[in-house]
């Protein structure tokens, strides 16, 4: 399937079914979609909705959240789990509000901020500056490795460029914010990892694994 099909397709399905009134795709900025994005790393939208919430209300900029003291950070964090998010979160701030509260621009610059990979960096830029730029989260992992069938666990170096190569063709150029959130919501809701629901799946037609019938075995495990 061609890149502007898939994407075409995407943001149909993305139009009718995906949310966007969710608190952080309200008032978007870098301060909030990074906030955010640390939240939902390893933790669920809905989880994540009031933490994000009560968060923002407290520390409504980043220089706020920097002057503010670890142990409120820690606190605020309480019951969300990973608090190595919140101790780089707490970093990242000072970090950044030692550059007059600008965050960077590029997917290096940002990457090199504590507890940000180059996907979150991607998704960052994408949703938050209108920056053309690919991710690779365990969802979007999953959606292309079926997509393309592709072998092999994606944790193996090779099988993760491989992905990446995939994921950047597959970016557009406009709405790439959008295009973002839309991957990882099919993958969080349809292209789930058992189960998938690709009777309603808007790519279903392009799919290798499901016409190799390999959804089910890909992507692949790590190896033991
Ligand atoms: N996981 C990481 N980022 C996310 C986002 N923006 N929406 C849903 N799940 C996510």
């Amino acid at each position: 399937m061609f890149p502007e099909q898939f994407q075409q397709k995407l943001f149909n399905w993305f139009d009718s079914h995906g949310r966007k009134d969710l608190p952080w795709q309200l008032d978007i900025n870098p301060y909030r979609v990074w906030v955010s994005e640390i939240m939902l790393q390893q933790t669920q939208v809905v989880s994540v909705i009031a933490y994000f919430n009560r968060f923002v209300a407290r520390f409504p900029t980043v220089q706020s959240l920097a002057s503010a003291e670890l142990d409120e950070v820690l606190q605020l964090w309480s019951g969300l789990g990973y608090y190595a998010r919140a101790r780089n979160l707490h970093k990242t701030a000072q970090i950044v509000a030692g550059n007059a509260g600008v965050f960077p621009h590029t997917v290096a610059e940002f990457s090199a901020l504590p507890g940000i990979g180059r996907s979150t960096a991607g998704a960052i830029l994408s949703i938050a500056c209108g920056q053309s730029q690919p991710i690779l989260d365990g969802n979007v992992k999953r959606v292309l490795a079926r997509f393309h069938a592709v072998h092999g666990w994606p944790g193996d170096n090779k099988v993760a460029a491989q992905l990446w190569q995939i994921s950047q063709c597959y970016t557009p150029m406009q709405r790439t914010g959008d295009y973002t959130q839309a991957m990882m919501d099919l993958g969080a809701t349809l292209c789930t990892r058992s189960k998938p629901l690709c009777e309603v799946c808007p790519v279903a037609d392009g799919c290798q694994a499901r016409q190799l019938g390999l959804v089910k075995q890909l992507p692949g495990a790590k190896p033991r």
